[in-house]
């Protein structure tokens, strides 16, 4: 494989990772992901920025075959898909420094036993000249682990994002298109960077003052539509939450079913936009995409083990570990002879500010009043949005 240039000196060493299915052994990828290393040839230095996953070591060796000299690895992030193969580049250029910012350079020396030596330590907003192109650090933590930085180089007007602005995406193409890389970028944000929406919201303030170019995140197509980028980011980290409710529902024998599908009917009359997803077969990426922009979530569960039904326990506590921009929240379902459902799912989201809707659980199969209950609840929750969205 050949460096796909960029710019003048600058380069992609994208390692594309087709049929990996899973991240983090917990994040469904339908799209593959790839692990973006890139290449900047000053007319006195090289350096490369960031490195690939270990499993795709020989890739990222063999983009570097032509190169002859490396003086730095800048390192973004200390995670292993980025940093793993930092060892194996060290071990064909011994006199490369890493550098990074303290944080991430103690996560190295943890995580990959790099001797400290090896090190160059950077502030944030310190520069390194190349020679024709001058790399600025800009620290940018929690996008999504605390050491997390990038880089701008300034002649160019690349923004490096590290993380932030990625997407699960394998791809043969060097650019991001509109079209095809927004539902895998929005998935990327709600799995990945949602916890960490205020740090973003930060961040996207302190980006502001740049003139961006392109956009080379560590995952993912590289961005010349800069400013599509950063409205949607915009739009999902600080905007306010949309008219719409995420029905999150499992049921047994078809009672919460009937009750969920009374409910939808109900908030779409209303005006209520609605995903409806069944926690059945859990995809923790919809989830989470579904709860980017919903005012509302409700959940829907029978009574199983004297409690929830466990994968409506596991749907809440995804939604707990998320901390989306959620504002009310209730639960439907039924019951057979005891149970306290609600209290228990509603008990489950404390990092949640949310108003909790009156719930409707129900004994055995629906009757009229119920029914009654649910479209009193679709009012309210139109009442609620409008609230928000005037
Ligand atoms: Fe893509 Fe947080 O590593």
């Amino acid at each position: 494989m050949k460096p796909v240039k960029i710019t003048e000196g600058v380069y992609s060493l994208r390692a594309n990772h087709f049929n990996r299915h899973l991240f983090d052994s917990l994040i469904p990828l339908p799209d593959g992901t790839s692990y973006n290393a890139y290449l900047v040839k000053g007319s006195e230095k090289t350096a490369l920025l960031d490195s690939s996953d270990p499993e795709k070591k020989e890739v990222l060796l063999g983009y570097l075959r032509g190169v002859e000299k490396l003086d730095y690895i800048i390192a973004h992030h200390a995670e292993q898909d980025h940093s793993g193969a930092i060892p194996f580049v060290l071990e064909k250029y011994p006199s490369a420094k890493v550098v990074t910012n303290p944080k991430c350079k103690e996560l190295l020396m943890s995580h990959l036993h790099i001797p400290a030596g090896k090190f160059i330590e950077v502030k944030d907003g310190e520069t390194l000249s190349l020679g024709g192109h001058t790399l600025e650090f800009i620290y940018l933590p929690w996008v999504h682990w605390p050491e997390t930085m990038g880089t701008y180089l300034r002649e160019d007007k690349i923004l490096f994002s590290c993380d932030l602005f990625g997407s699960h995406l394998a791809s043969g193409e060097l650019f991001s298109e509109e079209r095809t890389v927004y539902a895998p970028m929005k998935r990327y944000y709600a799995e990945i960077m949602m916890p960490f929406r205020s740090n973003i919201k930060g961040h996207l303030e302190k980006l502001s003052k740049y003139e961006i170019n392109f956009i080379a995140p560590s995952h993912g197509p590289v961005h010349k539509n800069v400013k599509f980028v950063l409205e949607i980011y915009r739009d999902w980290a600080a905007g306010e939450p949309k008219n719409k409710a995420l029905v999150a529902y499992v049921s047994m024998h078809g009672s919460t079913y009937i009750l969920v599908n009374r409910l939808v009917s109900a908030l779409e009359e209303a005006g209520v936009s609605v995903e409806k997803l069944n926690l059945e077969q859990f995809d923790e990426g919809r989830v989470a995409m579904a709860l980017v922009d919903a005012a509302t979530v409700i959940i829907g569960t029978p009574t199983v083990l004297a409690g929830p039904h466990p994968k409506a326990v596991y749907g809440a506590y995804l939604a707990n570990a998320l901390r989306p921009k959620v504002k009310f929240i209730s639960v439907i379902g039924s019951y057979g002879w005891g149970g306290k459902m609600a209290e228990q799912i509603t008990g489950m989201l404390t990092n949640l500010k949310v108003e909790v809707i009156e719930p409707v659980i129900i004994k055995g199969y629906p009757k009229e009043a119920d029914f009654k209950a649910l479209d009193q609840m679709a009012d309210n929750i139109l009442q609620k949005h409008r609230q928000i969205n005037g």
